[in-house]
């Protein structure tokens, strides 16, 4: 495969950083194509460790050309702040088309979630959800009006027109000139890196050049086909790939599903196999499960296979890359949900009405677990043969070959069950 999406097949948070650094290493170019600085994960790199949010992955490696797509939308103020971190060399496209997130967008996502009381989506507060909604709405700033510095004064006045009855419904006010004047210097500084990436990566897709696609968050968190309405407002997913990146759909080879060897949701909404026992605490301490973005400590549950069936079915994944295996060593007795019962129906799908998702109950097999710690293992056959089994039963219950499991955050721990380039 030659140019293949990096899903997360879960609720976000399934190691895709990791993963994308792996296979970035083989790759010549690294294209973000949906969401912004709701993203978050950590890189160790020469000894440093770098929080990115809205930087494509391969940012790190001075070799691999790095574009952010049309489907994303960007927050100047952070992308500056992300970029000043980096001290290696970079190559690095922003898409005219993309769409801006103002401060503005911050404060509505505030208000919106504290006036939902128990009705929280719990976002990341990143304003992506009203950034998005003023591209629906067609009055949203791209990339190309921001960085029109001629204009950006008459752009940001005009957007601020036609939001005035919302603005003034939410008790919020700004002025064009305060905003020009804040955000002017960013504008200048984007402005470099802007281009029309539609045009560039065909051109680099015509060179032959190998490409990861790098999907923020997961597939459940897909506007479409998620556990809406606690979803991101965007599309996570392989088929989101060509609208957003202005490429063909033909052009994508397959996508590798990243997913943790149990499951874990941040923000609110129904989770069927969520763990409320002590068992929780302890994986979420040993895997230092908390949000990179948020710092938020997020929910653990069993493996939820109707969950990756359905990612499978509506994201299309080529290949399994399984992450964090190490952490369920010591457990005596492994769960896996194979279906869930609602209604005393039982079903496996994940249902679209969220009061029946939130009715379903899980429906479990329980293989045995290991208590050999496996992060210094090389090799699947050093694996014990209760992880096999694990192993074994992921594939079966998915009927998706596994490319590679992980057994820790470091790059030399990541086993390689096939190469997918050859
Ligand atoms: P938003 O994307 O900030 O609007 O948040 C919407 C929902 O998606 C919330 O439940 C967030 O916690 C969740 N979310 C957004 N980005 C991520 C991510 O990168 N990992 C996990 N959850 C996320």
């Amino acid at each position: 495969m030659k140019r293949i999406v990096v899903v997360g097949m879960q609720w976000g948070d399934e190691g895709k950083g990791k993963i994308t650094d792996y296979l970035a290493q083989k790759s010549d170019v690294v294209v973000r194509f949906q969401g912004g600085a709701n993203a978050g994960h950590t890189v160790v790199f020469s000894d440093t460790k770098y929080s990115l949010h809205l930087l494509p992955s391969g940012i790190l490696n001075p070799d691999i050309v790095n574009i952010m797509a049309n489907g994303m939308v960007i927050d100047p103020i952070i992308f500056k702040k992300e970029l000043d971190a980096i001290k290696n060399l970079y190559t690095l496209y922003v898409s005219s088309r993309a769409t801006i997130v103002l401060p503005i967008h911050k404060d509505i996502d505030l208000f919106l979630e504290n006036s939902k009381g128990d009705k929280k989506i719990g976002t990341t507060a990143k304003g992506i959800g009203p950034a998005y909604t003023d591209k629906v709405a067609r009055i949203a700033l791209k990339v190309a009006d921001f960085v029109d510095l001629e204009h950006l004064e008459e752009n940001l006045a005009n957007y601020l027109y036609l939001k005035r009855f919302e603005l003034k419904a939410y008790g919020l006010s700004y002025s064009a000139s305060k905003l020009y004047e804040e955000l002017l210097p960013y504008a200048v500084y984007l402005k470099r890196f802007v281009t029309d990436t539609s045009i560039l990566l065909n051109n680099l897709i015509t060179e032959n050049k190998t490409i990861i696609f790098e999907g923020a968050q997961g597939s459940l968190l897909c506007i479409e086909n998620g556990t809406y309405p606690f979803v991101t407002s965007s599309s996570p997913i392989a088929s989101s790939v060509p609208l957003n990146t202005g490429i063909a759909p033909w052009l994508v080879d397959g996508a590798v599903g990243i997913m943790k060897a149990y499951t874990t949701r941040v923000g609110e909404g129904p989770f069927p196999t969520e763990i409320f026992s002590n068992l929780a605490h302890e994986i979420r301490e040993k895997a230092r499960e908390y949000g990179v973005t948020t710092g938020r400590p997020r929910r653990i549950g069993y493996l939820d296979t109707v969950l990756i069936r359905h990612t499978k079915r509506v994201s299309g994944i080529s290949y399994l890359a399984i992450t964090l295996l190490d952490i369920l060593s010591g457990i005596d007795e492994l769960k896996i949900c194979v279906s869930y019962t609602l209604d005393d129906q039982i079903i496996d799908y994940v249902p679209s009405n969220i009061r029946d998702f939130e009715k379903a109950t899980p429906n479990y097999i329980v293989l045995e677990g290991w208590n050999e710690d496996i992060s210094n293992i090389k090799s699947y056959k050093e694996l014990p043969k209760n992880a096999k089994e694990y192993l074994k039963k992921i594939e079966e219950l998915t009927n998706i070959p596994i490319m590679l499991f992980s057994v820790g955050a470091d790059r030399t721990q990541t086993i390689v069950l096939k190469d997918i380039f050859n």
